[in-house]
């Protein structure tokens, strides 16, 4: 296994969709014995919640799954990110069309909807944080299938 990977998953505010994906990707990639492999981090597009952990409802939700995010503290995305990560996985159009712009200007990784792996016909991974509970089951639901074909995807181009 001579290609190390490195995923970044990109939110808006970095309190809900892409720390619940670092957590449970986190996850999968130890329950794989990848952990010294794949480097993971998440951030969001916007500099709103920097240095807040996960919204309550989030930590809630992947504890009840197993999968503890509660030490993770938000950041902003930057361009040095497009260099850093092989892998940087964004969970809606808007926060596509945030980091293209400065992909743009950049140029490194290109960005991608984290849909795009996975059997979910949605593009998007919701926005949760503005509704109720059955969001963020939604939201883990959706991680935790394109989760795992991020992982067969990263393994098959390490082999
Ligand atoms: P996230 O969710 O992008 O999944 O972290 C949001 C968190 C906060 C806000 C919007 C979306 N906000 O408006 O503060």
């Amino acid at each position: 296994m001579s290609k190390p990977a490195s995923v970044l998953f990109v939110c808006l505010g970095n309190i809900c969709r892409s720390p619940t994906a670092e957590g449970v990707f986190r996850k999968l990639v130890e329950q794989a014995g990848l952990q010294d492999h794949i480097l993971i981090d998440s951030c969001g597009t916007s500099n709103w919640h920097i240095g807040k952990g996960p919204d309550l409802r989030s930590q809630e939700a992947a504890g009840k799954r197993g999968v503890d995010i509660s030490t993770l503290k938000a950041r902003q995305f930057t361009e040095k990110d497009l260099d850093a990560f092989n892998y940087v996985v964004v969970m809606d159009r808007q926060n596509l069309a945030d980091v293209k712009d400065i992909w743009h200007q950049n140029g490194g990784t290109t960005p991608a909807l984290f849909l795009e792996y996975g059997r979910s016909e949605l593009a998007e991974v919701p926005d949760p944080y503005f509704g109720g509970e059955d969001g963020f089951e939604h939201v883990l639901d959706l991680i935790e299938d394109a989760g795992a074909d991020l992982l067969r995807t990263i393994q098959e181009s390490m082999a």
